[in-house]
């Protein structure tokens, strides 16, 4: 039987996202939520796909991730995994659906994977999640772990702020991470922390960490795919670059195509269907 093994060997693996730290080879990982994106990210060999419940702000309409369901990111991730991208997908656990007990941590979990077709969850937190992390790698399910600033505590830690700016934060993500990695996660999520931060957690921990705002040290990056497109016109964080202006080029084609809808150019001879002659002519020959 074929198995198709060029691709199944092409496909990133957990155990290949912990290789590239060993060789020292970065690590890249952006959002998707849909299947046509992820198509493209997997064919331009991006090694890891967020479901993020950043879906929540960038296409939901919410404020914050805080009303993201797992039910909508199972559905996203469903349209993700559909893509069969090489990247890893790993499915966002949104809030509170992983906090209450390593029974509902599990069941949810699983859930990402058996219903969305996620390889592999995140779980936001620090010792408060080490447990649930440990129980969940325990069935069988990769974790990556999420430190820093994490969005789904966001009234907890009063807004969106720099975490572990001083000596004693900075100790305190240090050993948030190494229980993280002891309870059994592949990789890490660091975010907004001071660059120094996360170089000291990166060199403390043997598993990968992927930064967002986190500075140039992380064994990897992640921003979220619409932010470095430049969809936003407002949000502008220090950390995001804008690889793209996306927003203007949408407005322009829109502007574009109300400008000829209007003027009765579109659509032309060209963008139109014919009959033939002979139908033609017995249709208006009816009148
Ligand atoms: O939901 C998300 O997109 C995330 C990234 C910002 C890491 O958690």
């Amino acid at each position: 039987m074929d198995l198709g093994s060029e691709t199944i060997m092409a496909r990133v693996t957990t155990y290949r996202i912990r290789g590239k730290k060993k060789k020292g080879k970065k690590i890249v990982m952006l959002t998707a939520y849909d299947a046509p994106t992820a198509r493209i990210l997997s064919d331009c060999g991006v090694d890891l796909i967020l479901v993020g419940d950043s879906v929540g702000n960038t296409l939901l309409g919410y404020e914050s991730t805080i009303p993201v369901t797992l039910d909508d990111v199972i559905h996203h991730c469903k349209a993700v995994s559909r893509a069969r991208p090489n990247s890893l997908i790993v499915g966002d656990m949104p809030f509170m659906s992983y906090k209450v007990s390593e029974t509902q941590a599990l069941e949810n979990c699983g859930r990402m994977l058996q219903e969305g077709g996620a390889e592999a969850v995140k779980i936001e937190g620090g010792g408060d999640v080490v447990d649930k992390i440990a129980a969940v790698v325990d069935a069988g399910i990769p974790v990556m772990g999420h430190i820093g600033l994490t969005p789904q505590s966001i009234y907890e830690l009063g807004g969106y702020r720099v975490q572990g700016r001083t000596a004693d934060g900075a100790e305190v993500l240090v050993e948030q991470a190494k229980r993280i990695e002891e309870a059994g996660a592949f990789s890490m999520v660091i975010e907004l922390v001071p660059t120094e931060t996360a170089k000291l957690i990166t060199e403390s921990v043997g598993i990968p960490t992927i930064g967002i705002g986190a500075g140039p040290y992380c064994d990897g990056q992640v921003l979220v795919l619409w932010d470095m497109l430049g969809l936003f016109e407002d949000f502008k964080p220090k950390f995001l670059k804008k690889y793209a202006d996306i927003r203007s080029v949408i407005s322009e084609a829109v502007k574009a195509y109300s400008e000829e809808v209007r003027a009765g150019v579109f659509p032309d001879e060209t963008h139109s269907f014919e009959m033939t002659e002979e139908e033609s002519g017995r249709l208006y020959g009816r009148t």
